[in-house]
Parts: structure tokens; C-alpha cells; sequence
């Protein structure tokens, strides 16, 4: 029997990436999974017919995780589809950084409504059909900056600080209910977003990092199998970091 059998999972910003890599994860484990981001494109369609192509139902949704409405919508339309919802994951984000003299107020409404706002929309949303089933577990990608902070990324580390308060206290409101809740915290691992830090910065990251080297989503995907399964049946309201020992 594989670890996610039967279970229902919806990954946000999972076109590609650590999103992507956990909705791999979750069918090679046998669970079904639903997946969005912001546009139906090719980048969505290959990722669904990967999905597919693994023998579990799976569908990629376009949706604004930062919008409430798109949020309510998305989950609803999930559940139709494919009847319930056991393991969402909290994925979609995005980096605006900048020194604080430089940061617009643009810059930290877009990151704080992406990363922290798109948690609460899909949480609230998801929570109604998780009461029911009594049962479910929620992941939420929160960083290790927003345990340590990090100049320039004041936006940032506020949003993924923030993911961290609203784990623990969804953690603490539907335990009764047996709903789980945790965060995972990844250090430096190698995407598009990181790709964004240029080559100087980045091997001086690097240099940094106990394990000398950047993490691979795959690294992270398989701590989100573990929260998504029934391993961690008793493991609710913790932050796991995932970061080669960096700012431990
Ligand atoms: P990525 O940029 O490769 O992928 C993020 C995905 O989210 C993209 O497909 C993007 O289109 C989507 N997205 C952005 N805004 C969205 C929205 N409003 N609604 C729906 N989807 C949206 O980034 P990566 O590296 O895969 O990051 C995934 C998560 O992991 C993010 O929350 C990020 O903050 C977090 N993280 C990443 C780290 C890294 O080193 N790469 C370190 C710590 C945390």
C-alpha cells in the first residue's frame, strides 16, 4: 500500500517548482491530486500530464491564491471533481526583495497578499470540508527567513514569519477536529525562484550552508509526504525545516 492512497491533495503555485515536485510526490504515493497557479498555460498542461501519466486522477486549476474569492471557488470546484479534500498544501509564493529604504508599498502588499493572505483564502476555504470528514492535514511553506529574518527581504520574511503564527493556531483550533497542521521551513533550494539571485550571491549562499550545497525540491517534496500521510498521524503544529543545517 503506498502512503497516500485514497487521499485527495490540492497544491498551490504547482506548475513547477517545490509545488510541482510535491504533487509528483503525492501521486507517486498514490494520492490524487488537484493543483493550481495563476495561468492555464503550457507550463500547467505538462505538469498535469506528468501527473497523469503516474496512473492518478490529477488537474491542473488556473486560480489566484491571493484572491478570496478565486480561492473559495477553486476549493469548491475541486471537491466537486474529485470529492473531498485530505491534504492541502499551502505552496504558492513569490520573493519582491529589496532594502527597506527602496521597498514599495506595492512590493509589500503583493508579497504579504501571495504568500500570507493566499493561506488564510485557501485555508478558510478548504476547513468547511475537512470539519466534515473530520480529518485532514494542511502544509503551509513558510522559509527559514521568516524564523531568522533576512536583509532585503523584510516583505518576505514578515509573510512566511506570519504562515508560522497561522499554523500554530489552526493547528490549535482544529486538533479536536482531527485536523492537522504544520509548516514546512526550506532554506536555499534550487527553482526558478532562486534562479533570481545572481551566480556572486549565490555561491556565497552556498558557502554558508553546513551541507555546502543548495536543497532540491524533491528534498522538500518528501517532508510534504510525511505531513500529508499517516507517518505523522500525531505530529501537528511544528515548523520542519528543510535546509542543510543553515540558520539552524
Ligand atoms: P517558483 O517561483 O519556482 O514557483 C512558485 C509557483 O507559484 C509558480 O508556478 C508561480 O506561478 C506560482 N504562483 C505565484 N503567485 C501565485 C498566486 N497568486 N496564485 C497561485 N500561484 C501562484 O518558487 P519555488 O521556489 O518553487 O517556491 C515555492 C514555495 O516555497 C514558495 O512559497 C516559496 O516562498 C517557498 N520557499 C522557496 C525557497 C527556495 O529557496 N526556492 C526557500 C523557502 C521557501
Amino acid at each position: 500500500m503506498k502512503l497516500l492512497e485514497n487521499k485527495v491533495a490540492l497544491v498551490t503555485g504547482a506548475s513547477k517548482g517545490i509545488g510541482k515536485q510535491i504533487a509528483i510526490a503525492y501521486a507517486k504515493e498514490g494520492a490524487m491530486v488537484a493543483f493550481t497557479d495563476l495561468n492555464r498555460d503550457s507550463v500547467m498542461e505538462e505538469t498535469e500530464k506528468e501527473l497523469l501519466a503516474l496512473g492518478v486522477k490529477a488537474k491542473g486549476y488556473a486560480s489566484n491564491a491571493a484572491s478570496f474569492e478565486d480561492s473559495e471557488r477553486v476549493v469548491d470546484e475541486v471537491v466537486k471533481e474529485f470529492g473531498r479534500i485530505d491534504i492541502l498544501v499551502n505552496n504558492a509564493g513569490i520573493t519582491k526583495d529589496n532594502l527597506l529604504m527602496r521597498m514599495t508599498e506595492k512590493d509589500w502588499d503583493a508579497v504579504i497578499a501571495v504568500n500570507l493572505k493566499s493561506v488564510f483564502n485557501l485555508t478558510h476555504a478548504t476547513q468547511k470540508y475537512m470539519l466534515k470528514q473530520r480529518s485532514g492535514s494542511i502544509i503551509n511553506m513558510s522559509s527559514v527567513v521568516g524564523v531568522s529574518g533576512n536583509a532585503g527581504q523584510a516583505n518576505y520574511s514578515a509573510s512566511k514569519a506570519g504562515i508560522i503564527g497561522f499554523t500554530k493556531s489552526v493547528a490549535k483550533e482544529l486538533g479536536s477536529r482531527n485536523i492537522r497542521s504544520n509548516a514546512i521551513a526550506p532554506g536555499f533550494i534550487i527553482t526558478d525562484m532562486t534562479a533570481q539571485i545572481p551566480e556572486d550571491a549565490r555561491k556565497a549562499w552556498e558557502a554558508q550552508i553546513p551541507m555546502r550545497r543548495g536543497g532540491q525540491p524533491e528534498e522538500v517534496a518528501k517532508v510534504a509526504v510525511f505531513l500529508g500521510s499517516d507517518l505523522s498521524s500525531y505530529v501537528s503544529g511544528q515548523v520542519i525545516h528543510v535546509c542543510g543545517a543553515m540558520n539552524c
